[in-house]
């Protein structure tokens, strides 16, 4: 970061930092902070929201639906259904492309509730940003292109048929605290681009960035009965996934959560008797492949981005780092190395590599990690980065995990996904690359690969055999571009299809075969 240049951006972001800003569930237009019972009004829940960085600072208040109110959000959508489809594709385009132009337009204010509410350094608010911008276009694209695909058919008479797309229904969107914007955003307006109606349920964790995301959205012209936005925790989603007039559910986040809906829709049909859809992107336990012949300053340039980025709350980040014996010393010291100039601390800083995880839950139990792999025997700790001077917040107050480098003898060790800024260095022989490839699929994931190395046939051995989504060779492995890199995996790692591919909104739409009388 070139702090000079980016000093007149500061200052726009610097005058939405001590602003509180507020969430609630909106249902047809209107916010809904109370709940009536037999005539009776209550209050519903609301919770302070706190900086993860340091907790004396408050993001805001959100105020938690309940079971029914997601419910009445559903049956909302549905009855809003008729209308949104019959929009033509370009309307629904257009709409798209402005709800682009706005985010674009509230960068500076979008951009601090990434950093307070969700704790995310300046570079990856704007990549946050970014990439919501670019489903926004993409799938305002689509939505034009698909509604251009007519499959033509002749029966042996000559008489015409033909296939058009047409829109499936109501989606449930559930979507995660680690990208607050960008997969809230590439949800909704994917569903939307088909011509469904939405109801989106944000992580409760970024309520505030997913609420004013919906704000901008309905200012660009989308419908208050074709977008609900339903705010609260697990029981909320239960609810919505339980509903038996959806068409489908699209969803990122845990595998177990992802198993969890797919059951729930298996046991609901719609009224139409169809079966709800689960487009599921969940976790990966990721690994990069590095060989001998691999340039060793590159591998650990962007082994570190890749594990310790986003302070590794991404489903694509480096979890084991597997180095080919004959290098792994050199390259175990590079990257201590390395690691000890990663700046940790306050996201407001510009110079800030790795800010705090999410909450509480997610510090205790990547600590506990750690804790274990220090009393395993067979486990060593190579590096541990610790705070920057400048910005040491008391412990209790934030929830910073000091980014870790540990030495494993196996895959198996590590026992499944960390979601947190922790890298595990595995060395392997040569002669057992084909058993390091078979045990990285028998984790059951399958979401990224990283290879480094400089004999193409290597690079292409590894891709054939590895089971994985998205394979980057010679680079890091995050940060997969819209309509560059479609993005999502296999496995235990989701169910496809890919986002930010030719085939994602076509998925959330139906083939309808037309035939001509006989
Ligand atoms: N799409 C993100 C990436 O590629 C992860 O969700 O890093």
């Amino acid at each position: 970061f070139v702090e000079s240049q980016w000093l007149p951006f500061k200052a726009a972001i610097d005058s939405h930092l001590h602003k509180t800003w507020s969430a609630t569930s909106i249902i047809n237009g209107a916010a809904i902070d109370e709940y009536k019972v037999d005539g009776q009004v209550n209050k519903l829940e609301a919770h302070t929201v706190r900086a993860p960085w340091n907790h004396d600072v408050i993001a805001g208040e959100v105020v938690y639906a309940n079971a029914d109110l997601a419910q009445q959000a559903t049956l909302a959508a549905v009855a809003g259904q008729a209308a949104w489809q019959a929009q033509s594709a370009a309307k629904r385009a257009a709409i798209l492309r402005k709800i682009a132009d706005l985010y674009e337009e509230n960068y500076a204010e979008l951009m601090a509730l990434c950093q307070v509410e969700a704790g995310k350094t300046m570079q990856d608010s704007i990549d946050e940003i970014k990439e919501a911008v670019d489903f926004c276009r993409f799938y305002a694209d689509e939505a034009e292109r698909l509604d251009e695909v007519v499959h033509e058919f002749t029966d042996l008479s000559g008489k015409p048929a033909r296939q058009v797309y047409k829109a499936r229904g109501t989606f449930v969107c559930i979507s995660p605290w680690n990208f607050p914007l960008a997969i809230y955003t590439g949800q909704i307006v994917a569903a939307l681009a088909a011509g469904n109606t939405v109801v989106a349920k944000p992580a409760e964790q970024t309520s505030l960035i997913a609420h004013f995301g919906a704000q901008l959205m309905y200012q660009a012209g989308v419908p208050v009965e074709a977008l609900q936005l339903v705010i609260g925790a697990g029981e909320v989603g239960g609810a919505l996934t339980a509903a038996d007039n959806i068409a489908g559910v699209i969803f990122t986040g845990s595998t177990q959560t992802a198993q969890r809906i797919n059951q729930s829709l298996n046991s609901h049909a719609q009224s139409s008797g169809e079966l709800p859809i689960l487009i599921a992107e969940t976790g990966g336990q990721n690994a990069m492949i590095v060989d001998s012949t691999a340039l060793p300053e590159q591998v650990v340039k962007d082994a570190v981005l890749s594990a310790f980025g986003s302070a590794g709350q991404r489903c694509s980040a480096c979890r084991i780092l597997c180095v080919q014996e004959e290098m792994a010393d050199d390259l175990i010291e590079l990257l201590q190395g390395n690691m000890a100039e990663l700046s940790v601390g306050n996201p407001l800083y510009a110079a800030t590599d790795v800010g705090p995880v999410i909450d509480a839950d997610a510090k205790n139990g990547l600590e506990a990690h750690i804790d274990r792999m220090r009393a395993e025997p067979t486990a060593t700790i190579l590096a541990q980065t610790p705070m920057s001077v400048s910005s040491v917040v008391s412990q209790e107050k934030s929830t910073f995990v000091l980014p870790t480098a540990i030495e494993v003898k196996s895959i198996d060790v590590i026992g499944g996904e960390h979601f947190g800024p922790i890298l595990h260095v595995l060395r392997y022989q040569a002669r057992d690359l084909n058993k390091l490839i078979d045990a990285i699929n028998s984790t059951g994931f399958g979401l990224t690969l990283g290879i480094h190395s400089r004999i193409e046939n290597t690079a292409e051995h590894v891709e054939r055999r590895v089971l994985v989504g998205n394979t980057y060779i010679n680079r890091n492995q995050i940060g997969a571009v819209v309509n560059v890199q479609p993005f999502g995996g296999c496995g235990l790692s989701g169910t496809g299809p890919k986002a930010g591919g030719p085939h994602y909104v076509a998925r959330l739409m139906k083939l309808d075969s037309d035939n001509q009388p006989s």
